[in-house]
């Protein structure tokens, strides 16, 4: 039997067949890592401020603390604050290729800021790079099985947010608004931009509620949007005190995001039918 003739390609099809080739590899690969967590979730807005890293700190942290196997993915890339809050400072270990997160308070943990040479400095990235940083990430960490990965995604509506939502693939996002009509404006802007990417939103939070904001824009987001609400986050005190997630210092406070895991908890069952 003869074998087809040879056909030869040229470098530049050469180059392009080597390069789809390792995208599959790496789509491949993320799949496999990503199969194990149940439910990815982010947590954002647009606008800067507003709580999303204590939203996602104190949720991930009260869901471990409730039992179940969680993780936070950092991947606010100019300024990583995830670490920050759960003052940690050990990078992740390194077994061949592979990263093993860091525990701490029972959530394991994956930031940007593990790789920033001081914690000063300011990342500046574009898109291309984002994309390329966080497919590495996703194929280089092993998260293990996870119930939760909660996501800490940066403000804004520019090139970062997006290219993070667009290569995460997130199961659905909370949106975090503030009680004052500029910070419900953003976060309409934000629940618009998940969804004409074609993504979930669990619901609202609405964090510094009380005297000096007001209360009851997350509501009415929620209402606005069709969306449920998923709870009120007061302002307080407490929240200074930043040696350990609030939620471990407050009762109060544990309550408040219980009240919100538990309408989260609520929502994803009853989209899963
Ligand atoms: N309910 C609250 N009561 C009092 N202080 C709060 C509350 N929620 C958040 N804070 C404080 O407000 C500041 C901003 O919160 P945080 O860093 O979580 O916001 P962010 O939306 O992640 O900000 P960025 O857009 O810069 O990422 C922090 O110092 C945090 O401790
Ligand atoms: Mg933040």
């Amino acid at each position: 039997m003869t074998s087809p003739p040879k056909r030869d390609m040229t470098p530049e099809q050469e180059q392009r067949v080597a390069a789809i080739r390792e995208q599959f590899q790496q789509r491949r690969a993320i799949g496999q890592r990503l199969d194990r967590i149940k439910h990815k979730i982010g947590v954002y807005s647009a606008k800067g401020g507003v709580g999303k890293t204590s939203v996602a700190v104190n949720l991930a942290v009260l869901l471990a603390q409730e039992g179940a196997r969680v993780g936070i993915f950092d991947v606010d890339i100019d300024t990583p604050n995830v670490t920050r809050v759960l003052r940690i400072s050990e990078p992740p270990t390194k077994d061949g290729e592979v990263f093993i997160p860091s525990s701490r308070f029972g959530v394991k943990v994956m930031s940007m800021a593990f790789f920033q040479k001081d914690e000063e400095e300011a990342t500046i990235w574009r898109g291309p790079m984002i994309h390329n940083a966080i497919n590495q990430f996703l194929m280089m960490t092993d998260w293990g099985d996870l119930d939760y990965l909660i996501v800490d995604l940066p403000p804004g509506t520019s090139d970062a947010p997006l290219t993070v939502m667009q290569t995460l693939n997130l199961d659905g996002f909370i949106t975090v608004t503030t009680p004052q009509e500029l910070a419900k404006l953003d976060a309409k802007r934000s629940i618009n931009m998940i969804k004409r990417l074609n993504l979930q939103v669990y619901g609202v939070v609405e964090n510094m509620a009380g005297e000096i904001f007001g209360r009851g824009a997350g509501q009415e987001l929620a209402d606005e949007m069709d969306l449920p609400f998923l709870g009120t986050l007061e302002l307080r005190a407490d929240y200074r005190d930043d040696k350990k997630p609030t939620v471990l210092t407050s009762d109060t406070v544990a309550d408040e995001f219980h009240a919100i895991a538990e309408s989260l908890r609520a929502e994803i069952a009853s989209r899963a039918q």
